[in-house]
This record gives structure tokens, C-alpha cells and sequence, in this order.
């Protein structure tokens, strides 16, 4: 110990935490990965990144970055060369011309960097943004962090957001509805037809539709419509879309995303990353450039494969709802077994195999995610001991 400290009496350091933190669980994801460490070859299907690499063209244009010294911070809103490729890629994606007084976008430290920092520029304490049931685990955290209310929308058994839905969600303190399509935990992609209900909805009720879009480019060809992925960009220019680079190229250690909408609004987002993460990491500004190039139709006719064993392991046995994107699927766990989400999962650990309950995602526990971003061989290892624990 060092001098005088011995007769201080030691901080209560319980006391001095936040309600605001101390009212936040940390991610029952993060446990699962904590067992995961402990266990000796795990047949890991809870993880939410994918297993491939990062595109070398974008491994190159990092390093050449970093050797230039391109090392300190870039201007809050991203560096131009960024910015001129997305909005390029955001021309052809979505037919967004910006930017202008209308369009404006903004470099952020991760899907989740704009997530936060969209959130915090619309909600004051008290008002309400609605998402699905299940959710992505932030959604809710973010609400509680900032004060605001995340108002879940029970969106089983199909895991579609709709508007129908929605509506009766929506009250006059609803600035904000938050879309996750192609979604985590379920991989539910929504049709162009539901999105552009949604876009009228919120049009009409005058809130903000934010989209988190990080699986967008995860979408397979049979959830497709006219080529892409249906997004509310291609209906209005008055949502607010998210989007990341992580999943899509491997990056997810990165901390690399954008937002794109209204330009009052990022005008804001940039105001407040600038007194928070000042900007998004410099180098890997410069890497991501050369994703825009890269072709992904390999990898997802991959992963679409992989979609398929999970329908095909589970055909019969249980109800698991096609996943149109993402590497998710929302298993149900049968009813026969009179067991919940959480005990099935405690039992196919046992077995060294690693799912997520549903409740970490949603109010209820019925369910399980599993994640196809494993390698073939494994995830058929997986399924076959998940299908012998359901059929018993
Ligand atoms: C739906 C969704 N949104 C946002 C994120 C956060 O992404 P990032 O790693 O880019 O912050 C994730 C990560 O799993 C996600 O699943």
C-alpha cells in the first residue's frame, strides 16, 4: 500500500456507481462466451461474427494507412475519401443522391457508435422508441442508459415487425421506431411491402424510422426482392439508416459504421460523437474504402448454405422460422420437452454445445439462437447433438 493510505478508510466503491449503470445487466452473451473460454473444444454456435477473413484489399489499404502515418484523429464526420465511397455506394444501393440540405452521413465508431449516439440526439428521458420482440441486446441497454423507454413490440411466433403491430405500440411520447432488418437473433427479413407500411406508418404518426441495417448485405437470394435487400432508404429520405462494416467483411474488432439520413439529424450525431468518440479509428477509416469493391456473392451463397443444413437438422423435430438473412436462426425449443429456453441450453452445453437462450434477446424464454457462422463441419456437429437432445 502506499504511505497515508492505511488509515483512509477504502472507498465504498458500490456506493459511488451509477443507478444508471448498476440498473444495466451485463450481456448474457458475454457469459456464454466466458464458459466458452473454460471449456475444451466447445462446438461454438453463439457467436455473432462471421468466420471468414478480411478482404485483402482492405487488409492493404489499413496497413499502407498505419505506414503513412495516418495514425492521428481524422475529422469528426469521417475523412472525405470515405465519404465520397459511400455515398457513391449509397447512390447506387438506395438512389440517395446526397449530400445536400436534405442527405448527410457521418463516420461512426461501429453500428454501435451510431446507434448510440442516433438515440441520444432524438430521446430525451421519458420518450419511447419501439423494437421487436426479440431484439438486438443493446436496444434496450441504450434505452436505459439515456433514460428513455424501449418500448418491445411481441413479435412471435413469425418475428415479423409489422406495422399493424407497431401501431398500437405507438404513444404521444413515440419519437422513434427502431427496424432490424435482416434481424439479430432471428435473421427475419422484412418484405419491401411490410417496410414500405412501416415508412407510411411512421410518416403518418410523424416519428423517426431508424434502421439498423448491419445485415444488409447478409441477405439471401431467396429474401431478395429486385436485387437487394429491401430497405425504407429506397421509400423516403426521411429514415435514418445504420450500417456497418463489421459483419459483412469479417471487421467487427474494427469499430467501423455509418449513419445516413436527414441532414439536421447528423448534424446533431456529428456534434455529439464529436464530445464523445471524437471519430471513428483514422487507419481503418482508409481500409474500409476498398470494401464497397468487394464481391460477397460467394460468401453469402455460403452461408445460405449453412441456413439450410440448420432448416434441414431441425425439419420435423422442432419449428424454426427460414432465416432470410443474417447467420442467425430462432430455434424453438419443443414444447413436449416441459423444459425452457435456458434449461435446453444449460443441457446442450453439457454436450459441449453452445447456443444462446432466448431470453437474453426477448421477454420470453421458449427459444434458443443459433449461430451458422461456424464452419460446416462443427455447425453439422452441433445440429446433431442440439436435434438428439430435442428428440430424446
Ligand atoms: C443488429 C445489430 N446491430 C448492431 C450491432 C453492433 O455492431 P457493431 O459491431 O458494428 O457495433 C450488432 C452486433 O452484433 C447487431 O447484431
Amino acid at each position: 500500500m502506499q504511505g497515508g493510505s492505511e488509515s483512509m478508510p477504502r472507498l465504498a466503491m458500490e456506493r459511488l456507481i451509477s443507478a444508471r449503470s448498476q440498473s444495466i445487466d451485463s450481456s448474457g452473451i458475454r457469459r456464454v462466451f466466458d464458459l466458452a473460454a473454460r471449456m475444451k473444444d466447445p462446438i461454438n454456435l453463439s457467436i455473432g461474427q462471421p468466420d471468414f477473413h478480411v478482404p485483402q484489399a482492405m487488409l492493404e489499404a489499413t496497413t499502407h494507412a498505419v505506414r503513412e502515418h495516418r495514425n492521428g484523429y481524422s475529422v469528426t464526420q469521417g475523412i472525405p475519401d470515405l465519404l465520397r465511397a459511400v455515398w457513391e455506394y449509397l447512390a447506387a444501393d438506395v438512389g440517395w443522391k446526397g449530400p445536400s440540405a436534405d442527405l448527410d452521413c457521418v463516420v461512426t465508431s461501429g453500428t454501435s457508435g451510431g446507434l448510440m449516439l442516433a438515440l441520444m440526439a432524438v430521446l430525451d428521458p421519458g420518450d419511447e422508441f419501439i423494437a421487436a420482440d426479440p431484439y438486438f441486446v443493446m436496444y434496450p441497454q441504450v434505452a436505459k442508459l439515456i433514460g428513455a423507454q424501449c418500448v418491445l413490440c411481441d413479435t412471435y411466433p413469425d418475428f415479423r415487425l409489422t406495422a399493424e403491430r407497431v401501431e398500437s405500440l405507438i404513444t404521444p411520447r413515440t419519437k422513434a421506431v427502431l427496424v432490424n432488418s435482416p434481424s439479430n437473433p432471428c435473421g427475419t427479413v422484412l418484405t419491401e411491402l411490410e417496410i414500405r407500411d412501416l415508412v407510411d406508418l411512421c410518416h403518418r404518426r410523424r416519428v423517426l424510422l431508424i434502421s439498423d441495417e448491419i445485415y444488409d448485405e447478409f441477405c439471401f437470394p431467396d429474401a431478395c426482392e429486385h436485387g437487394h435487400c429491401p430497405s425504407p432508404a429506397r421509400v423516403s429520405e426521411e429514415c435514418l439508416l445504420i450500417r456497418g462494416f463489421g459483419k459483412a467483411y469479417g471487421c467487427t474488432g474494427w469499430r467501423m459504421g455509418y449513419a445516413a439520413g436527414p441532414t439536421p439529424l447528423i448534424q446533431e450525431i456529428c456534434k455529439l460523437q464529436q464530445y464523445t468518440y471524437v471519430c471513428a479509428p483514422t487507419p481503418l477509416q482508409w481500409g474500409v474504402i476498398p470494401s464497397f469493391g468487394c464481391d460477397l456473392s460467394p460468401i453469402i451463397a455460403d452461408y445460405a448454405n449453412r441456413r439450410d443444413m440448420v432448416l434441414k437438422a431441425f425439419e420435423g423435430v422442432t419449428d424454426v422460422v427460414r432465416p432470410g438473412g443474417a447467420f442467425y436462426a430462432f430455434v424453438k425449443v419443443p414444447e413436449r420437452l416441459g423444459i425452457s429456453a435456458s434449461e435446453f441450453v444449460e443441457r446442450a452445453i453439457k454436450h459441449r454445445v453452445l447456443v444462446i437462450p432466448g431470453n437474453v434477446f426477448s421477454r420470453r424464454d421458449s427459444h434458443f439462437r443459433l449461430s451458422f457462422a461456424a464452419s460446416p463441419a462443427k455447425l453439422q456437429e452441433g445440429l446433431a447433438v442440439l436435434r438428439e437432445l430435442m428428440v430424446g
